[in-house]
Parts: structure tokens; C-alpha cells; sequence
């Protein structure tokens, strides 16, 4: 038995091997998911087909099971598609943010790294808040698959979320995610464009946090995207008009209805967009600039406004 299990092993290490200098240079990786190679996407294609779908970021860590003649034939199907650009979250149905492994398929953007530095951003002010109050009140607006909202009400019990995007596939996405994850009692989740989704008078003056990762591509970059992107996820996801700038400009102006006195607006920006929105909204009526995240290569990425 042990020398079965011994040879299955190595058997499974030469598999990896050979797959390797198959797939070498056929795949191509882009660099808004940083957490993709080669080692990482023939791991999360082999977990997938092992039966236990995972993440690029969470396959790493885990060892290679032993695969069948069956489950071969599915691991060589995946990593053809993705030879086609198929991205991996789809092939996989797994992308991880902010260390956890949401649903990810067509319904929604794949939630990217960068994200990361507004949902970690918003989790501090978050937790910040929890230790002086019973409950922290949290909008996620244009949520996508529901990635930044449900890793803040993940990582912090207070959190009470109240989520919504645009997009009839997305709304149904964040509900798959909060239902595996178990935050349903914690969660609403709505269609709506914007804030129209909560217009309700009950939310006005109730949030303590917004949180917004918008489209912010402008018209003429999102006819330039790259086909991986462009063919693959919801273009909803991206355009944000002719600058970039169209949903930017409508949250600052209507957050301050939902915002409680001292909350938080929180929002992503394109590169280059950051300085521009940063100068404009310095001094307004409404908000104290509270400044911005940059990420590692010094570019802003995330806005921080605080309701007056
Ligand atoms: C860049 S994606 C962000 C998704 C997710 N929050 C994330 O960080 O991965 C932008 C999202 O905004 C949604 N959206 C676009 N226009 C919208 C609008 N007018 N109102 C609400 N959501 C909108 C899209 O459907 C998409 O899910």
C-alpha cells in the first residue's frame, strides 16, 4: 500500500513536470492579476479537476492530489481554455480577495489585487468604529460579485452591509457569496443604479462607511482593453464615460444623503485619475479630504472623503 501511495505520488509530481514544459510560454498572464503563472494556474486547474476548486492565490498552498484518467482529461480541457484566455476565476469559479475564496464567474468582474487596498482601507475605519459603537452601518455601491463589502463584513462582526450594483447577474452573484460565506442575516442586497437601490428616507443619514469600487475607465481605454478582459467579464464593469469620472462624480455629490455626520466615503480611482479628483475635492462644503492609499509603484488608487 505504501509503495502504491509512493509511486502515485511521483507519478503525480512527473505529471506536474511534464505539464510544465508543455504550458511553458503558451500561457499569457496579465498584469492586473499579479497572483497568476504558471505554477499557480496549473495548481488551481489540478485542484479543479481534483474536485476541490480553488483560487490561483489559495492553490499555491496546498499539496497535489492524485488524479485519475478522468480528472487528467478535465485538467488538460481547463488549461486549453485558458491557452484560449479564458481567465482562470472562470475556469476555476473561485478568485480570492482580501484572503478569501469568493464564487467568481461571468455574472460579475473577478475582483482584482489592487482592490485589496480599498477593502483593507475600509476595514480599518471599520473596526476603528466597532470599538466604539454596537454596529457599523456599510454600503458597498456598483459591488460587482459583492468582493469589498463582504470581506469588511467578513473580517468585522458589527458590520451590517448593505450591498448593490447595477447589474440584475451581479446582484444574484453577491447572494451565492454571502449565502457561502453566512452573512445572509448580516447582508441586504439590492438591484438599483447607484444609491437608487436604497432610496428609501429609512437610509438616509445611516451609514457610517460607503464603499465603491466604480467603473472608471474611460470610453476611449475601454476600446483598447485586452480581450481576455474585454470578451470575458461585463463591460458594465468598466466604462465610466468619456473621462472615467461619470459615476465618480455622482457618488461624491449624493453620498453626504446617506452618509451619518463624520462617516466615510471610500472610493477606487484609475491610475492618473487620483491627483485630479484629489485637487477638486479638497475643499468642498460637504466633505473633509482626508487623503488617499497609494499602492506599492506610489500611483493614488483609493479616496478618502469624511462627511463634515
Ligand atoms: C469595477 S466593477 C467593481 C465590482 C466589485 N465591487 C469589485 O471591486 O470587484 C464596477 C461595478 O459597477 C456596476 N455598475 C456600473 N454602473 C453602475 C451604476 N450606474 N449603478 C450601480 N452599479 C453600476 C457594474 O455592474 C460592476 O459590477
Amino acid at each position: 500500500m505504501a509503495g502504491r501511495d509512493l509511486s502515485d505520488i511521483m507519478d503525480t509530481g512527473k505529471i506536474y513536470d511534464e505539464l510544465k514544459i508543455e504550458f511553458e510560454g503558451r500561457l499569457r498572464f496579465l498584469p492586473d492579476k499579479p497572483e497568476e503563472n504558471l505554477d499557480s494556474t496549473l495548481k488551481a486547474c489540478w485542484q479543479f479537476a481534483s474536485g476541490n476548486p480553488m483560487s490561483a492565490s489559495e492553490a499555491v498552498k496546498h499539496p497535489l492530489p492524485v488524479l485519475d484518467e478522468k480528472q487528467l482529461k478535465v485538467l488538460h480541457h481547463l488549461l486549453a481554455q485558458r491557452v484560449k484566455n479564458v481567465p482562470l476565476a472562470h475556469l476555476t469559479g473561485r478568485q480570492n480577495f482580501m484572503g478569501i475564496d469568493f464564487l467568481s464567474d461571468r455574472r460579475a468582474l473577478i475582483p482584482r489585487k489592487e482592490t485589496e487596498l480599498l477593502g483593507e482601507k475600509a476595514l480599518e475605519l471599520s473596526l476603528d468604529l466597532a470599538e466604539k459603537q454596537p454596529e457599523v452601518n456599510v454600503m458597498d455601491l456598483c459591488c460587482g460579485s459583492g468582493n469589498l463589502g463582504l470581506a469588511v463584513a467578513y473580517n468585522n462582526p458589527k458590520v451590517h452591509l448593505c450591498a448593490s450594483d447595477l447589474s440584475e447577474d451581479a446582484v444574484g452573484l453577491v447572494g451565492d457569496n454571502a449565502q457561502m460565506l453566512g452573512l445572509g442575516d448580516r447582508v441586504r442586497i439590492r438591484r438599483g443604479n447607484l444609491f437608487s437601490a436604497f432610496q428609501d428616507r429609512s437610509y438616509y443619514e445611516c451609514f457610517d462607511l460607503i464603499i465603491c469600487n466604480p467603473p472608471y475607465i474611460s470610453s476611449a481605454k475601454f476600446k483598447k482593453m485586452e480581450k481576455e478582459i474585454a470578451a470575458h467579464e461585463p463591460v458594465l464593469a468598466f466604462d465610466g464615460g468619456k473621462h472615467g469620472f461619470k459615476i465618480i462624480y455622482e457618488l461624491i455629490d449624493k453620498a453626504p444623503l446617506y452618509l451619518k455626520t463624520c462617516g466615510w466615503l471610500l472610493f477606487e480611482v484609475g491610475l492618473g485619475q487620483g491627483e485630479f479628483i484629489a485637487r477638486v475635492f479638497e475643499s468642498t462644503e460637504k466633505y473633509h479630504y482626508c487623503g488617499y492609499v497609494k499602492d506599492l509603484k506610489g500611483d493614488i488608487r483609493v479616496l478618502v472623503l469624511q462627511k463634515k
